[in-house]
């Protein structure tokens, strides 16, 4: 097959790249290098058809898709971002980009779609409360926060919560601008196969980290900014208690992730798009991140600051039953390995 990925040039899109590559399929990137994740631009991987173009960009999104079979869209604006005034970037790069590529592809014939969308469109996970069952609770206090009560309370009674696993027929919640943008593209992406009979699956992946990840900035992920500390011989910096659970997932497998949903695609019916949690299945906090890194590294043991950031959840974590049991993926690496080697692997300088 020949497929388009956007973003190929990105953390998680370079891996894919690579595993596209190495299974035999022809592979061909549009990726924008936006300044905020690329610092120098990357090495184009031999054997890849380059497109350096933004996905906002009709004629050359029409070019790039001109032989192709399916298209894996990562291209976009991640992170928490630096403030508000960040929304028109997000929406222009992960909705607007979206929708220039869909019509492209409703324009081109192609009708096979693996999107990256992210655990973030559930805001909050799961939680049960004793007397009050499934609940979901509102959004953080800054009160609340400030006092350093970071566990959401039951919305009924106040009390503490049980958190739990989030499937994909939980609801939709996106609590900040980014989120805001991924459930966007979901919904977009739901509309083009509709519309075209086309066929998609979304990835709602889970927190990504491994060799290549950006370096620090605004935009990275929580493991990148530890490992990034712990190379200038600083100890992490661990928000609100270090309590909050997460997964994380090993980009290799993310990559798995892609191809077999590209393998999978088939077999859904014509017009629809399913979402699929992509998580190890193993959830930790991020203090238990912090210390393996740190353990690892040999390097200073996490601070907890009791920092926040009030667009973040206090804990996500997801089941990936579905992605095991209908397209028979599995994660291949484990949190100690995976941890160990991130400890150790060259970051990008985005
Ligand atoms: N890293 C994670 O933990 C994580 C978690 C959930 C979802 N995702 C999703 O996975 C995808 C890839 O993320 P990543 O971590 O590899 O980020 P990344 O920043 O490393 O890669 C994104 C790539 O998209 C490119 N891009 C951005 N806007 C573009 C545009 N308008 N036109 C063309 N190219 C553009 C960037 O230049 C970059 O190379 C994103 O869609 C992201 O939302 C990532
Ligand atoms: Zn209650």
């Amino acid at each position: 097959m020949l497929i388009l990925v956007t973003g190929g040039a990105g953390f998680i899109g370079s891996h894919l790249v690579t595993a596209l590559l190495a299974a035999g399929h022809e592979v061909r990137v549009l990726d924008a290098l936006l300044p905020a994740a690329h610092r120098t631009p990357p090495p184009v991987p031999v054997g890849v058809d380059w497109r350096h173009a933004d996905v906002r960009d009709e004629e050359a999104v029409a070019d790039a898709l001109r032989g192709v079979d399916a298209v894996c869209h990562l291209a976009a604006m991640v992170g928490l971002g630096k403030d508000f005034a960040d929304a028109p970037a997000y929406v222009g790069c992960n909705d607007l980009g979206t929708a220039v590529l869909l019509a492209g592809m409703a324009e081109a014939g192609v009708g096979r779609l693996v999107l990256a969308s992210s655990m973030v469109v559930y805001g909050e996970g799961r939680y049960a409360c004793a007397r009050h069952g499934v609940v979901r609770p509102g959004p953080r206090r800054v009160p609340d926060l400030d006092a350093g009560a970071f566990e959401p309370p039951c919305p009924h009674c106040g009390e503490p919560l049980d958190s739990g696993l989030v499937d994909e027929d939980a609801p939709t919640d996106p609590r900040n601008v980014y989120a805001a943008t991924k459930l966007a593209q979901e919904h977009l992406a739901a509309a083009w196969a509709r519309a075209t009979g086309g066929r998609a699956a979304a990835l709602r992946y889970h927190n990504v980290y491994g060799p290549g990840m950006p370096r620090d900035t605004p935009y990275a992920g929580v493991a990148s900014l530890f490992r990034s500390a712990l190379a200038r011989g600083e100890a992490p910096r661990v928000f609100e208690d270090g309590g909050q659970r997460r997964d994380f997932v090993h980009v290799r497998d993310v990559a798995g992730a892609n191809h077999a949903a590209l393998d999978g695609l088939t077999s859904l019916p014509s017009g629809t798009l399913r979402a699929y949690n992509v998580g190890s299945g193993d959830p930790h906090t991020v203090g238990e991140m912090a210390t393996a890194l740190s353990t690892a590294h040999g390097g200073p043991p996490p601070l907890i600051t009791g920092e926040y950031r009030l667009g973040d959840v206090r804990h996500i974590t997801a089941s990936s039953r579905r992605l095991r049991d209908e397209l028979g993926w599995k994660p291949g690496v484990g949190f100690e390995e995976g941890m160990t080697e991130f400890a150790g692997a060259e970051l990008r300088a985005g």
